[in-house]
């Protein structure tokens, strides 16, 4: 037997915990050259073989099924649940309703109070597709057979759920950690009426949905006193802690474990009914429970982004120069839960403005409660804005790169705070190079290729980049190899592999000798994988783990059998920082080919160059900047939920009918990066699970304008829409939509 070497590690990163410093400690200067070069995912083998378990796959003994039963009115109360007959058929175990379900624990949500968590608690029904009962049996057949044949009887009151710009009940949503209060700086009339060029135009973006591939799904169980979950999650332990305070249940009591993820977007960043359902079937009936959501419930429970309708208002000299930048963003939420669209984020941070006035209005209506989708906020406001830099472009007779290089602010044109970094004008310029956008003729309708017309378009993108408190361990083991445990989420991303790379570099050990576990509730707090915040708040508690094991290694000659544990936490280093605007930012280029017979827009290229801090793993990094490309794409041609005015359901409820880009709808996307260094937070990493969709539909729109000669203000740019518009502009007419 040889014996143990005692693993070396890097320096630790101390600097950091001085509170109040501009920036936080350099990124650990010695490394195994892991970051940076790449790797594909470590559990790629395992998911394409099929032996990856997701939460709706994991076998148990005893396993009983729970099928979902949801309201067929959008508003009203349940008058009565026929559950007899129901309990008679076979293999069912239980009908869980509102007259006999567990009581959950109100008030709670990981962003405020939320009640749409409050399921199978009364007889209220606030939308279609509310969950009004469970029931559980022997098999899944058993169980769906007999959630097919529950009767519920309803008394159903006039509904409201079809979001119009001018919808009554708009109101100003009270400012909080998630809602941003309305901005004001100078005076935007005054500027616009001293402008030599004016833009104002409104903008609408359809209600959109995440559709992950992996359905919602969770089993649970009771175990030895302890409640264990398997669930679809970007944030096992969060989910864990109000999985907790519902049932009114000791923290440590409840273990949640999410390992493979197939997708999720912002659709399983909190805890989701599925969930709450099995854990109160479980309850009941003391055996596993599993249970799924099926694809059209996925379209009323787990969230979508919320239509908008956006109005632009922007002044400038005869140079580009922006006089005034006016951007009011009006949105929907439910009747049961705040949720607020923030569109005007992008235009708080794109561009300099002598007056900056931003408004967010909001309605609630009788529908399922929105929630974040992938750049939530950005996405539909940097359409809207990015749309309307290009109207004054074509307005001003400048170039559309020009018009944007003009108006860099020197710091947060809300906030005031200076930029961690900004490196805009580099994607900027290496887009265009690539792009090939210097030699485009800036006239519209002049390019042909047969039936299609050709056209360019660029837009730029920007996206929060921040870091949370999060914690992490790690093990020397006596053979030399690291563990690392940390609540994080791979969702998808490859967030394993890079924390994989993350902590190779921070031990000073090849990746081969370092193990990472994720995603279990017991290895204590972490942020969820959300908000482009995942990678950079965990590498930071990975860092500072792996300097504090190096600091116990320093003191022993050999490691004992059980290995040496250090543990980390961020909260401190986090908030000790001085306040920054931080962001990632990036440049989108399309170019589209428009069928003038049939109105049909192909996307024939994309590029997108970002300034995202620091690339891990340039494979998964491209593979998430490309894929956010794709959605965009698939947000400015296809995405539409279409909800009945007479039923106030969903008319497209599946993916026949809401249509997400498919291969066939996507042509080559390249993406890349420059450099763009930043030591905010020390592993400076920026994010970049999300900015890839930003700007994409604006730069897609702007290119069916150059190619046809027609704005399009209405997401998603249909081909009923381009023929319509196209029509009128051969008859030299006015363009409707
Ligand atoms: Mo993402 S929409 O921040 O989970």
């Amino acid at each position: 037997m040889t014996a143990p070497t005692a693993p070396s590690v890097s320096a630790p990163s101390t600097a950091v915990a001085a509170a109040g410093t501009t920036t936080a400690s350099p990124a650990p200067t010695r490394t195994s050259g892991a970051v940076g070069t790449p790797h594909t995912r470590l559990e790629g083998r395992l998911k394409v073989t099929g032996a990856a378990r997701y939460a709706g796959e994991v076998p148990f003994a005893e396993l009983a099924h729970g099928w979902l039963v949801t309201s067929t009115v959008a508003r009203g109360r349940i008058r009565s649940i026929e559950a007899e007959p129901v309990l008679a058929m076979p293999g069912v175990l239980t009908v869980l309703h509102h007259e006999n379900a567990p009581r959950l624990t109100p008030g709670v949500g990981m962003m405020g109070p939320d009640a749409t968590l409050q399921v199978l608690q009364d007889d209220r029904v606030p939308h279609v597709g509310w969950p009004v009962a469970l029931v559980v049996a022997e098999t899944l057949e058993q169980a769906r057979e007999a959630a097919e044949a529950l009767v519920v009887a309803y008394d159903a009151e006039p509904h409201d759920a079809v979001f119009h710009a001018g919808h009554p009940g708009m109101y100003t949503p009270e400012p909080s950690r998630y809602v941003l209060p309305d901005s004001d700086k100078g005076d935007v009339e005054a500027e616009l009426g001293a402008s030599a060029v004016v833009v104002d135009e409104e903008y609408t973006t359809p209600q959109e949905y995440h559709s992950a591939m992996e359905p919602h799904a969770a089993v649970a169980r009771w175990e030895n006193g302890r409640l264990e979950a398997i669930d679809s999650n970007q944030g096992s332990h969060a989910v864990a802690q109000d999985l907790a305070k519902l049932f009114s249940l000791d923290a440590a009591s409840v273990r949640v474990r999410s390992e493979h993820v197939g997708g999720a977007f912002g659709s399983k960043g909190t805890i989701r009914p599925h969930l709450l359902l099995a854990v109160m079937a479980t309850t009941v009936l003391d055996r596993p429970v599993r249970v799924v959501l099926t694809r059209r419930q996925m379209f009323s429970l787990v969230g979508s982004r919320p239509a908008t309708a956006q109005r632009v208002r922007l002044g400038a000299d005869s140079d580009g120069r922006l006089r005034a930048l006016d951007h009011e963003a009006r949105t929907f939420s439910s009747t049961v839960h705040e949720y607020v669209e923030q569109s005007t984020r992008h235009s708080r941070i794109m561009y300099a403005a002598d007056a900056l006035r931003t408004r967010t209005k909001v309605v609630r209506l009788d529908v399922p409660t929105p929630a974040f989708m992938r750049a939530p906020g950005w996405a539909p406001g940097s359409f809207a804005v990015e749309s309307a830099m290009d109207e004054l472009a074509e307005k001003a007779g400048m170039d559309p790169i020009a018009l944007r290089s003009r108006n860099e602010p020197e710091a947060g044109p809300v906030s005031g705070l200076p930029f961690s970094s900004r490196n805009l004008i580099a994607c900027f310029d290496e887009g265009a190079r690539r792009f090939g956008w210097t030699d485009r003729d800036p006239r519209p309708r002049a390019r042909r290729d047969g039936r299609w017309l050709l056209g360019t378009g660029m837009a730029a993108a920007a996206h929060s980049a921040g870091t949370a408190p999060s914690t992490a361990s790690i093990t020397a083991g006596a053979d030399g190899a690291f563990t690392v445990r940390i609540a994080a989420a791979d969702i998808g991303t490859g967030a394993r592999t890079a924390l994989t790379q993350i902590a190779a570099d921070a031990l000073g050990a090849p990746p081969e000798r370092v193990r990472v576990k994720i995603a279990d509730s017991d290895f204590g707090p972490a942020f969820l994988a959300g908000g482009s915040m995942g990678t950079a708040s965990w590498a930071w508690a990975i860092t500072e783990a792996a300097a504090a094991l190096g600091e116990k290694l320093a003191l022993v000659d050999q490691i004992p059998a059980e290995g040496i544990t250090a543990r980390a936490d961020t909260s401190e280093l986090v908030s000790g920082r001085q306040p920054r605007e931080s962001n990632a930012f990036g440049a989108q280029f399309a170019e589209v080919s428009v069928d003038v017979a049939s109105g049909e827009v192909r996307v024939r290229r994309m590029l997108g160059i970002f300034a995202v801090g620091r690339v891990v793993n340039p494979l998964t990094a491209r593979s998430q900047l490309v894929g956010g490309m794709t959605m965009g794409l698939s947000m400015a041609l296809h995405e539409e939920g279409i909800r009945d005015t007479a039923s106030g359901g969903l008319a497209n409820a599946d993916l026949a009918g809401y249509h997400v880009a498919a291969n066939a709808d996507v042509p080559v996307i390249e993406a890349g990066w420059v450099d763009d260094p930043d030591t905010y937070n020390p592993s400076g990493i920026k994010g970049l699970g999300e900015i890839g969709i930003v700007g994409v539909a604006a730069a897609i729109a702007n290119a069916v304008w150059h190619a046809t000669g027609v704005r399009h203000r209405d997401l998603p740019i249909r081909l009923d829409r381009v023929l319509t518009a196209g029509t009128a502009i051969e008859n030299g007419g006015a363009v409707t939509h």
